[in-house]
């Protein structure tokens, strides 16, 4: 895996205090800051192949990886996306602190309802997901964001490939291409490709993906 470049020491700077202001506001996990940061490093170095044009966070919260993934990769254009008004506002003012403007659009709205729209769907290079949901609930709002070829990552706890079953993902059109980490790892990362548009009934309406799973996880 080749190394990222280093991040510009002024943006870090800037990125670790944006992060701490989400925290203040209670919309980051424990852990410092520039751990949060290094979590998403690893995930921008293991995306770096791909070179994405266009990226989405689904429920990006206080702005990780998104705002990371946006730091490290000049190039990236990329939607924030989340339900929760307060979270929305947050990230439209890191985006704004951190000079990203004109290249991140912050959506707030529920990923079942923002999935079915135009402009949206189907036009994401890569989507990223950071303790969204459950496996299941996470690749049924993550699909249909994808365009075919593209890829979803998915923050993981360190397992095996049986959270997530090869027939479940098919019918959102999603494979498992790789589990990143290993048992040594730090960080660990699912990665999927779309290998065909997802079905027009994904997502279902609000709060089923979550209510009615379409697989289940050991
Ligand atoms: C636990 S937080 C994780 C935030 C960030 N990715 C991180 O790792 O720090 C989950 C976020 O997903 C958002 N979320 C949950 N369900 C959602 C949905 N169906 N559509 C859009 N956002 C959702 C929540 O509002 C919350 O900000």
């Amino acid at each position: 895996m080749a190394a990222l470049p280093s991040l510009d020491p002024e943006l870090e700077r800037r990125l670790v205090q944006v992060l701490e202001q989400a925290r203040q506001q209670g919309f980051l996990g424990p852990g410092a800051a520039m751990d949060h940061v290094e979590h998403a490093l690893d995930l921008a170095q293991r995306i770096q192949n791909i070179s994405p044009a266009r990226a989405l966070d689904l429920g990006s919260g206080g702005g990780v990886p998104g705002l990371i993934l946006l730091s490290a990769f000049p190039h990236l254009t990329m939607v924030l996306l989340d339900a929760q008004q307060r979270r929305s506002t947050f990230l439209r003012h890191a985006v704004t602190e951190l000079g990203f403007d004109g290249r991140v659009e912050v959506v707030a709205a529920r990923a079942e309802e923002a999935g079915r729209r135009p402009g949206l769907r189907g036009s994401f290079d890569v989507v990223v997901a950071r303790s969204f949901g459950p496996p299941a609930t996470t690749a049924e709002c993550a699909a249909p964001f994808l365009r075919v070829g593209g890829h979803l990552f998915v923050s993981e706890p360190p397992g095996g490939p049986e959270r997530w079953p090869v027939d479940g993902l098919a019918e959102l059109g999603l494979v498992l291409e790789h589990l990143h980490g290993g048992p040594q790892g730090n960080f660990h990362y699912a990665q999927f490709q779309a290998r065909m548009a997802c079905g027009d009934r994904f997502p279902r309406r609000d709060g089923v993906p979550a209510k009615r799973p379409l697989f289940s996880t050991p």
